[in-house]
């Protein structure tokens, strides 16, 4: 799986947030078509194949990418009890992976606190996007 093409999705944070869960990093968050819907609405669940994605930058002028973190909506089976969620950290150009799997349990469990929105702070965002 590779993400090339996330420049073109929807970035749902109008400026760049300081993030409150990857430690002190400045961050974008990007979401693909199928997502975008539910994310901007901050609903559940998502559509199968939604992918989103976090730009991590190295400091608050976001020029430089340090990297990506990635979820996709896996089809059900994959891990139903964690809502089927894939985790991923990518390199820049969206091509080289540094860390994938569900085995990024690190992810998985700071985001289960975000189960009432499957699992993504899409509300925690868009609440912050419009003040
Ligand atoms: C300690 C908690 C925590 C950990 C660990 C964590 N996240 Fe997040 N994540 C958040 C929070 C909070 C947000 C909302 C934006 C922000 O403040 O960064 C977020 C946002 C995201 C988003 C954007 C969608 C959303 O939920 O709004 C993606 C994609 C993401 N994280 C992926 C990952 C991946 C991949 C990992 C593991 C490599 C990871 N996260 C580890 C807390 C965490």
């Amino acid at each position: 799986m590779t993400f090339k093409d996330w420049r073109s999705w929807k970035k749902v944070n109008p400026t760049v947030l300081l993030s409150k869960g990857h430690g002190e990093v400045h961050v974008d968050i990007h979401v693909d078509d199928r997502a975008k819907g539910t994310y901007l609405a901050a609903t559940s669940p998502y559509p199968k194949c939604s992918r989103i994605l976090k730009v991590q930058y190295t400091d608050e002028t976001a020029t430089e990418i340090e990297e990506l973190g990635i979820m996709v909506k896996m089809p059900g089976g994959y891990d139903p009890e964690h809502n089927n969620w894939w985790y991923a950290r990518f390199d820049a150009t969206g091509t080289k992976v540094i860390d994938s799997g569900k085995m990024v349990t690190v992810c998985r469990t700071c985001h289960e606190q975000a189960s009432e929105n499957d699992y993504l702070f899409s509300e925690k965002v868009t609440a912050a996007a419009i003040k």
